[in-house]
């Protein structure tokens, strides 16, 4: 197995190397690259199916479980109830995955938990034409591009990280729309997140829609907001994935943000996703007491 840095401040290619069967001593070195570069591409993982993606990302942590509720006859038929699809494509007149078609904008996952999950895995199985890249910001280097007047005063500011609302801006099921920020639910994070297990620092902004940054007036957090978000995905602190068939992506979700293209609603695509939660979020879930 090679690990190859992209150029840029993060990211990098893992090659020669069959995810479906990875030896202890290789995962241990993918999840050392992993934290080491914040986001990793490996390709043509040819052998990779519901089940072999599951086993892969339960290794970095707890899964979370198919959000949608089904009849327990459909669960018992599922290859796996631990990997969601992303997709535009209908059967039957009915999605098979979630986002549709359309632009995702800048995130980080499930940051409205008090424990935001660590990792994302994803695995490509049809791809547009055109359209549908994945893009990756890194934080770290967000935070560093900080003037030094701005990187003091957020400091010691949280933001409360909405959780009404999906990537695509739609209204989760279960949510009321609150068009006031300081009204919606969600945890609250620190602006500068240290991480848990590099203890490197850098900024932790979720969303910018419907964000509020606690204590702030109004005004005063939204100007604040704004002027963060100018500096969270410079173009030379980005990376874009094009996506090929049979690609996987793994990203630190404590330390890059992520978007997506819209592409043609005529084109159909489908990526395979398992979330991987923060072991307390895990075992909140198991004693029935999640958000
Ligand atoms: C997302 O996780 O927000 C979307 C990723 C994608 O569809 O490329």
């Amino acid at each position: 197995m090679n690990i190859e840095p992209f150029e840029g401040p993060f990211g990098a290619d893992v090659t020669d190397v069959d995810l479906a069967n990875i030896s202890d001593g290789d995962f241990e070195r993918l999840y050392q690259a992993w934290l080491d570069h914040g986001v990793l591409r490996i390709r043509d993982q040819q052998s990779l199916d519901d089940a072999g993606l599951e086993r892969f990302s339960a290794r970095f942590g707890p899964l979370e479980e198919i959000p949608v509720k089904l009849p327990p006859e459909v669960k018992v038929k599922l290859p796996s109830l631990y990997v969601t699809a992303l997709s535009n494509i209908e059967v039957n007149g009915r999605p098979i995955g979630g986002l549709g078609n359309a632009e995702a904008a800048w995130h980080s996952d499930m940051t409205y938990l008090p424990n935001p999950p660590p990792a994302s895995v994803l695995l490509s199985i049809e791809i547009p034409e055109t359209g549908g890249d994945t893009q990756f910001a890194c934080q770290r280097a967000a935070l560093e591009a900080l003037p030094s007047e701005l990187r003091e005063r957020v400091g010691e500011l949280r933001i409360k990280h909405d959780a009404a609302h999906t990537s695509v801006g739609e209204l989760r099921p279960g949510f009321e729309e609150v068009t006031d920020p300081r009204e919606t639910p969600g945890a609250t994070h620190p602006i500068v997140l240290t991480h848990p297990e590099t203890g490197r620092d850098a900024l932790f902004l979720g969303r910018r829609d419907y964000a509020y940054i606690e204590g702030l007036p109004l005004e005063e957090s939204e100007a604040l907001l704004d002027e963060l978000w100018r500096h969270a995905a410079l173009s030379e602190n980005v990376w874009t994935q094009h996506w090929n068939e049979r690609d996987v992506i793994i990203w630190d979700n404590r330390r890059v943000l992520h978007r997506r293209d819209e592409f043609p609603a005529t084109s159909r695509r489908l990526l395979k996703r398992c979330q991987v939660l923060a072991r307390e979020t895990a075992s909140q879930h198991r004693s029935g007491s999640s958000a």
